[in-house]
């Protein structure tokens, strides 16, 4: 176990449906510490290059309009840019934001209280949360500058 750093992104159903503070609430009674907070107006290229691993899947086409809030009337593109620090942290943001198909995640969890799948398929999940050391620090070099976050 060590101090990790996450990136999480509160989605923009989250946004729209107006979830941030009950998403903030689970990720602080989780015991770890926010370190950094933006909104972000997400460009296109910042999403092609955030989900860079997802090119050429099905969903893909349709995960950069969700990412960008264009399934939510969201002209702006914002999202919410976190980044939580502590013990394990990763695990345990993954932990408490539960599978990534609202329908199969754990009752308890964000994803499982909050999600949904729409009927065309897509998952809105409300959150995205680093899934390991190596995305995470590509994903916060990504989303933050140095001076944005907590030493
Ligand atoms: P995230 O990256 O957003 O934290 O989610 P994750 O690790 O739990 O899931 P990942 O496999 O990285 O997928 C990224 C996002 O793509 C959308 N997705 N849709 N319809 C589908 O089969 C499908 N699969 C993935 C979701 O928005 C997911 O969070
Ligand atoms: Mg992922």
């Amino acid at each position: 176990m060590s101090i990790e750093t996450t990136l999480i992104l509160i989605k923009p159903d989250g946004l729209y449906r107006r979830l941030t503070g009950l998403t903030i609430d689970r990720l602080d009674a989780s015991g770890l510490e926010m370190v950094a907070a933006k909104i972000v107006s997400v460009s296109k290229d910042l999403a092609e290059k955030h989900y860079a691993e997802h090119v050429g899947k099905p969903f893909y086409p349709n995960l950069i309009k969700y990412i960008r809030g264009e399934f939510h009337g969201l002209s702006d593109h914002r999202v919410l840019a976190l980044a939580y620090r502590g013990e394990d942290c990763i695990a345990k943001v993954r932990a408490v934001a539960g599978a990534t198909n609202p329908e199969a995640a754990a009752p308890g969890t964000i994803r499982g209280s909050f999600g949904r799948v729409t009927t065309a398929g897509q998952f809105e999940n409300v959150l995205h949360a680093s899934a390991n050391p190596a995305d995470a620090a590509r994903e916060i070099a990504l989303w933050f500058k140095d001076r944005e976050i907590l030493p």
